[in-house]
C-alpha cells in the first residue's frame, strides 16, 4: 500500500504579483514567480485569493513610487481578513527605501532589492507572524548565476531576456545608477543558453533588455577573456535556429556603435525598431542633464540609423520641465521631434528623485502648470506622428508574429516588425507563426490587415 504521507503533494500556495515600471521588471517578475515556484507557489490573478502578495516596484518617478504605497493601503483589508497572508515589496522602491517601507507600512513582511531576489525563497520561509526581512544587498555572485535553471514550460512566442543591468551614465535626473547599481553584463554563453532554451519552449522573438543595453560588454563565449559588444551578441543570437526576431531596449545615444548601427542593415533577424531616448532637444538642458551628447549628435545618429535601414521605426523618451527649462528650450525639443519623426515616443514631466544630482541642486523648478502645458503639447505632436506612421502602413505588407487570439471569432493579434499591434482574421495560423499581412486599416492603437500568403 502506498505511504499516504509521501503521497501527499506539497501544499500549493497562491502568489499574486503586481509589476510596475519597465520591461526589466516584467522579466524580473517572471523570474521571481519561478523562484517561488520552488517553494510551492503558483501565480494567481487576484490578490484576494493569494497566500502571498508581491509588488515588484518602480522608483523612476515619484508617482510610480507612491502608487506602491497606495496599493499597499488597498491590500490592508485583505491582510486583515487573512493574517497569514505574506506581503513582499521587491524591485526598485525596495532597493531605494529598504526598511523605511516597513516603517511606513507595517503590513509588509519582506523587502527585497533588485539584485537579491534569488534569495526570495529563503526570505519567504523566514517571514510571517511579525517576523520581517529586508535584503537590499548587491551580492558578489549575480542573481542569475545563483538561481536554478528556468522551468521547462511552454512559453508565449515573444520573451524578454535581461543581458545587462545598471548604469554608469549618471544622468542628473535618474535613480537607476542608485537602484540598479553599476553597469554589469551577463556573459554571452549564459545569454545564448537562455535564448536557446526559450526557443526550445516556443519563443520566436527575444527582446534583449538592459537599462543601458547597448553598453553591453559581456564575456565572449568559450571562457574567452575577450568581451563582446551588443552587435556581436546579436549576430551570434541570429544563428540560433528557430529564433526569428531580435530586439533590444533601452539604449543611450553615446553607446550606439558603428557595428550596432550596421547590424540593423545586415542582420535580417534584428527588427527595424529602435528606442533611443534623448530627453530634450535643448543643448543647454542636455548639458544640465549630464547627457554628454548634443541634439545635433542625436539627430545625426538617427539619420545614420535610417541610412543603415531605411524603414527604421524610431522611438524615444522625453522629459519636460527639467529645472531651468525655458520656453525656447522646450521649443528646441519640439523642433527635434519634428525633425526626427517618431513612430512612437514616451514623454514625462520631470520628477525630482531623492539622491539624484538634479534634485539635490537648487535648480529653478518649472512651474507645474507650465510643465503640464508643455507635456500636453509634446504629447499631441508625438501622437500626430504616431498616427501618421500608422496611416503610412495602410496598403503595405508587414510581417506579423501572431501572439494570441483576438476577441472576435477567427481573429488573431500579433506584432509587426515595427512593433504595431496587428489584428487579422486568419485561418490555419497558429500562435507563434510569422506571416505576411497586408494592412487595410489604421485604428487608434492598432492596425488591421489580411493574410496575403
Ligand atoms: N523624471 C521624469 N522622467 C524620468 N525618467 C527618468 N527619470 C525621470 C525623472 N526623474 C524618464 C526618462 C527615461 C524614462 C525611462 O523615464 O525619459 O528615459
Ligand atoms: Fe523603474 Fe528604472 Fe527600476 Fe525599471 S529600472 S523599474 S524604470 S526604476
Amino acid at each position: 500500500m502506498a505511504d499516504t504521507k509521501s503521497d501527499t503533494k506539497a501544499e500549493v500556495k497562491k502568489l499574486f504579483v503586481k509589476t510596475y515600471g519597465c520591461q526589466m521588471n516584467v522579466y524580473d517578475s517572471e523570474r521571481m514567480v519561478e523562484a517561488l515556484g520552488g517553494s510551492g507557489y503558483v501565480e494567481v490573478s487576484s490578490p484576494e485569493e493569494a497566500d502571498m502578495i508581491l509588488l515588484n516596484t518602480c522608483h523612476i518617478r515619484e508617482k510610480a513610487a507612491e502608487k506602491v504605497y497606495s496599493d499597499l493601503g488597498r491590500f490592508k483589508d485583505i491582510k486583515l481578513a487573512n493574517p497569514n497572508l505574506k506581503v513582499g515589496v521587491a524591485g526598485c522602491v525596495a532597493q531605494a527605501e529598504g526598511e523605511e517601507i516597513i516603517r511606513r507600512q507595517p503590513m509588509v513582511d519582506l523587502v527585497v532589492g533588485s539584485q537579491a531576489y534569488h534569495r526570495l525563497p529563503e526570505l519567504e520561509a523566514k517571514v510571517g507572524n511579525g517576523v520581517t526581512a529586508v535584503d537590499t544587498d548587491f551580492p558578489e555572485v549575480d542573481k542569475f548565476t545563483a538561481m536554478p535553471n528556468r522551468p521547462k514550460a511552454r512559453r508565449a512566442p515573444a520573451a524578454f531576456l535581461t543581458v545587462q543591468e545598471g548604469c554608469d551614465k549618471f544622468c542628473a535626473f535618474c535613480v537607476v545608477p542608485y537602484t540598479r547599481g553599476a553597469e554589469v553584463s551577463r556573459p554571452a554563453d549564459r545569454v545564448l543558453r537562455e535564448a536557446q532554451d526559450l526557443v526550445e519552449r516556443g519563443v520566436r522573438e527575444i527582446t534583449l533588455l538592459g537599462q543601458n543595453v547597448n553598453a553591453y560588454h559581456g564575456q565572449a563565449t568559450g571562457g574567452s577573456k575577450d568581451t563582446w559588444g551588443l552587435a556581436q551578441l546579436i549576430r551570434k543570437l541570429a544563428e540560433v535556429d528557430g529564433l526569428e526576431r531580435i530586439r533590444f531596449t533601452t539604449s543611450h545615444p553615446n553607446d550606439m556603435e558603428d557595428d550596432l548601427i550596421a547590424a540593423h542593415g545586415d542582420c535580417a533577424k534584428l527588427m527595424p525598431y529602435l528606442h533611443l531616448p534623448v530627453q530634450s532637444g535643448s543643448n543647454k538642458i542636455l548639458k544640465a542633464m549630464n547627457r554628454k551628447h548634443t541634439a545635433e549628435q542625436y539627430i545625426e545618429l538617427m539619420k545614420r540609423m535610417r541610412a543603415a535601414r531605411p524603414d527604421m521605426a524610431l522611438s524615444g523618451d522625453f522629459i519636460v520641465g527639467f529645472p531651468g527649462e525655458t520656453e525656447q528650450d522646450f521649443e528646441d525639443t519640439m523642433a527635434l521631434v519634428r525633425e526626427v519623426k517618431y513612430a512612437s515616443a514616451y514623454s514625462f514631466k520631470y520628477s525630482p528623485r531623492p539622491g539624484t544630482p538634479a534634485a539635490e541642486k537648487d535648480g529653478k523648478m518649472v512651474d507645474h502648470a507650465v510643465a503640464m502645458d508643455r507635456l500636453h503639447r509634446l504629447q499631441a505632436l508625438i501622437s500626430e506622428q504616431q498616427y501618421a506612421f500608422q496611416e503610412s502602413m495602410v496598403g503595405r505588407d508587414v510581417s506579423v508574429l501572431f501572439e494570441k487570439k483576438g476577441r472576435q471569432e477567427g481573429q488573431m493579434i500579433g506584432k509587426s516588425e515595427y512593433l504595431h499591434a496587428v489584428h487579422a482574421s486568419v485561418e490555419g495560423v497558429n500562435i507563434g507563426d510569422i506571416r505576411r499581412v497586408r494592412i487595410t486599416q489604421s485604428k487608434t492603437n492598432s492596425l488591421e490587415g489580411q493574410l496575403i500568403d
